[in-house]
């Protein structure tokens, strides 16, 4: 098992699939420019753009080959670069931090709180002359308080991105998440609610920022490669392309969303009741069951001792020591190590000249380590060892087995928590 959208996998994506190559078309442009159009060509990534940016509530979308290329195309599109401070939280994947440093700038660090997600406090304190961006990630599917860190990013003028991956169909005060920061991004891969093996989507209300995005992720080019004349290129880019076969698979899986919401809301409800009265057991913070979507539900337990000697019973292992989600598990990231010894990031003299100096360590947000130690996360629709979700269900798992696996939960914990 994965995450939720592959476990409804079907006949709907087949067809979806089948329908592409029966037309032969397997490219986001259909056929060589300055060709007719082919009626056949069904425009699969066009499609999937227009309805994720319907869905999300803003005009534009840009679908892309992943979540990390999504990261980058953003933060790119908002001209994030050399000598820029990014805050990002010291819980997310490594993409988040990676991304960053790959346009040439500084991840800062910050706490989580409650929420699993940026502490807004913290953010303000890791506010300096070079910061550019505030970095938010909805970790494990549960919104981060979008309102506050709005508010920063507009009194200190700084950009808000919105890394999205962890968490597409999510809402925060009724506006879809990715809508709340100057730019959104969200990752298709295997452990997401939809997927199709890989994949990503930026999203904006700034034609600019789309313009820029675009021409990042497509060498160049003006939105869908209208206008293309030698000259009208405004800068270098990359191709990050998606293909129809895989905007396909989405199309299918996009229309499975509200029930895999669903089953995800319902079976984590039923087993966050059945464990809701054991003594010392708290949930993280959830700002609105209605609009999380989250694959996992987190507890907190009093003390790190208790939680490692729940998780092992349970056969899982407590968030912080689960795998590379956490800044102490990434040693690249701690080294600043990057491809090339003499790369422009940490290095870079931009940076430098601007007065900054980053080193980062083990143990460096006591507040974050302090969460992660003592949390165990119950698998509630994905299975990802980097996140330790071992213990739990799946979306298939009917009520029954929500409520045994829930007895199982409490059996272990009645050993050890009084
Ligand atoms: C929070 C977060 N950011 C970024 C990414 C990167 O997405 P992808 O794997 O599609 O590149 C992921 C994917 O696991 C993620 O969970």
């Amino acid at each position: 098992m994965a995450g939720p959208g592959m476990e409804l996998i079907g006949e709907e994506e087949i067809e979806e699939v089948l329908e592409v190559l029966r037309a032969g078309y397997l490219y986001r442009y259909g056929i060589s420019l300055g060709d007719g159009v082919d009626p056949r060509f069904q425009g699969k990534v066009y499609q999937l753009e227009r309805q994720v940016a319907e869905q999300s509530l803003v005009r534009y979308a840009v679908a892309v080959n992943s979540g990390t290329s999504a990261l980058l195309s953003a933060m790119v599109a908002l001209g994030i670069g050399p000598g820029d401070e990014v805050i990002v939280p010291g819980f997310t994947f490594v993409a988040s931090i990676s991304s960053i440093v790959y346009t040439g700038a500084v991840p800062v660090l910050a706490e989580i709180d409650r929420t699993f997600n940026l502490d807004p406090e913290d953010v303000k304190a890791k506010i300096s002359p070079r910061t550019r961006a505030i970095m938010v990630v909805h970790m494990m599917g549960n919104p981060a308080r979008l309102q506050e860190l709005r508010e920063i990013a507009d009194e200190h003028g700084l950009h808000l991105i919105e890394d999205c991956c962890q968490a597409f169909g999510a809402a925060y005060r009724g506006r879809p998440i990715g809508s709340v920061g100057d730019v959104g991004a969200f990752s298709f891969n295997i452990y997401k609610t939809i997927t199709a093996g890989d994949g990503g989507m930026v999203i904006t209300d700034d034609e600019e920022v789309y313009r820029r995005a675009f021409a990042f992720h497509d060498q160049g080019h003006a939105p869908l490669r209208q206008g293309v004349e030698i000259g009208k290129r405004p800068f270098l880019g990359l191709d990050f392309r998606y293909t129809e076969l895989q905007a396909a698979v989405l199309l299918a899986q996009l229309r499975k969303l509200p029930e895999l919401i669903d089953r995800l809301q319902t079976r984590k409800r039923h087993f966050k009741a059945a464990i809701a009265d054991l003594p010392g057991l708290e949930f993280r913070e959830v700002l609105d069951p209605e609009e999380e979507i989250a694959t996992i539900l987190t507890v907190i337990l009093p003390d790190a001792e208790v939680a490692e000697k729940m998780a092992a019973a349970l056969e899982s292992k407590v968030v912080a020591e689960a795998g590379w989600h956490v800044y102490n598990n990434m040693e690249h990231v701690l080294e600043q190590r990057m491809a090339t010894a003499l790369s422009c990031s940490f290095s870079c003299p931009h940076y430098a000249e601007r007065g900054g100096e980053m080193r980062y360590r083990r143990g460096m947000l006591p507040q974050t380590d302090d969460l992660l130690g003592r949390s165990i996360n119950i698998s509630i629709g994905v299975s990802d060892v980097g996140l330790g979700s071992g213990f739990g269900v799946t979306i298939h798992d009917d009520l029954d087995v929500v409520a045994e696996r829930a007895d199982e939960f409490r059996r272990v914990a009645s050993s050890y928590l009084i």
